[in-house]
């Protein structure tokens, strides 16, 4: 069996959950920038793409996990015209930026945002007609337990859309992408976020992060029907969705 390695932002004793909780409270007020730079604004076509997938199904109640300062949840409540959208999320600095885009939006009556972990949410079973999870999966300290209470909160037909980042595979692609992923943007999310770790714990957690058909698998294994991935810009980034 293959063993599980564990990448953690700064590797103290803390634990995962603890330290990346931190880490998004001290990164919060340069992460949607830093977003918009690193990636060139790509970041917002993928999250269109991604929340895409649930236009078919017109989900009325909808629930963003890990929804940080709330990018998706906001993406949903404009172009899907649920009836309300919940996001949650571990890290409060996060959220309150999240809050202000919100308010700003004229979007309150739709999108509410709390305190919450993934791994023990607190609404009731079958709860919602989708659930959605961008760039949030690859920092769960327990991904399965994760993805179970995902499942359990979910309505019967209800659809997960979990978008993550993978690795480009085409040369010379690939090799480009590794070099600019791997030393350049830690560069700039040093100097920009004034976090030494976070960008550096990007990289290498997107490199020991299951993607393809070891995700869907473990959606699969976690009750999941359907599973797909689909890759985006050369595998950079894969959306995958399943039902219940
Ligand atoms: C890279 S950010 C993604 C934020 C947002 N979804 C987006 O698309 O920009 C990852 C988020 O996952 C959150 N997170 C990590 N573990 C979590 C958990 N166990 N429960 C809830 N949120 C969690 C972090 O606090 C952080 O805000």
């Amino acid at each position: 069996m293959k063993e599980e390695i564990i990448v953690t932002p700064y590797g103290s004793n803390a634990g995962k959950k603890a330290e990346v909780e931190q880490m998004f409270d001290r990164i919060a007020p340069r992460y949607d920038l830093l977003n918009r730079m690193l990636s060139l604004g790509v970041d917002v076509s993928w999250r269109k793409r991604a929340i895409s997938h649930l236009k078919p199904t017109q989900p009325a109640e909808i629930l963003d996990v890990a929804t940080g300062t709330a990018d998706v949840a906001i993406l949903m409540a404009k172009n899907l015209k649920p009836q309300r959208v919940v996001g949650i999320d571990i890290a409060n600095q996060m959220l309150e930026l999240g809050r202000g885009k919100i308010a700003e939006q004229g979007l309150s009556n739709i999108v509410s945002l709390e305190t919450g972990d993934c791994e023990q949410l607190r609404f009731d079973d079958c709860s919602f007609d989708a659930v959605t999870v961008a760039f949030g999966v690859r920092n769960f300290e327990n991904l399965e337990k994760g993805l179970s209470e995902m499942y359990r909160v979910l309505r019967p037909g209800g659809r997960i859309v979990v978008l993550e980042f993978s690795k480009p595979y085409v040369f010379p692609i690939k090799q480009l992408y590794n070099t600019y992923f791997k030393y350049v943007l830690p560069l700039i999310g040093r100097l920009t976020s004034r976090d030494m770790r976070a960008y550096t714990y990007l990289f290498e957690s997107v490199q020991v992060f299951p993607e393809g058909k070891q995700f869907t698998d473990i959606l699969t294994k976690t009750s999941f029907q359907n599973p797909i991935c689909e890759r985006l810009t050369l595998g950079i980034c894969s959306i995958y969705t399943a039902t219940k």
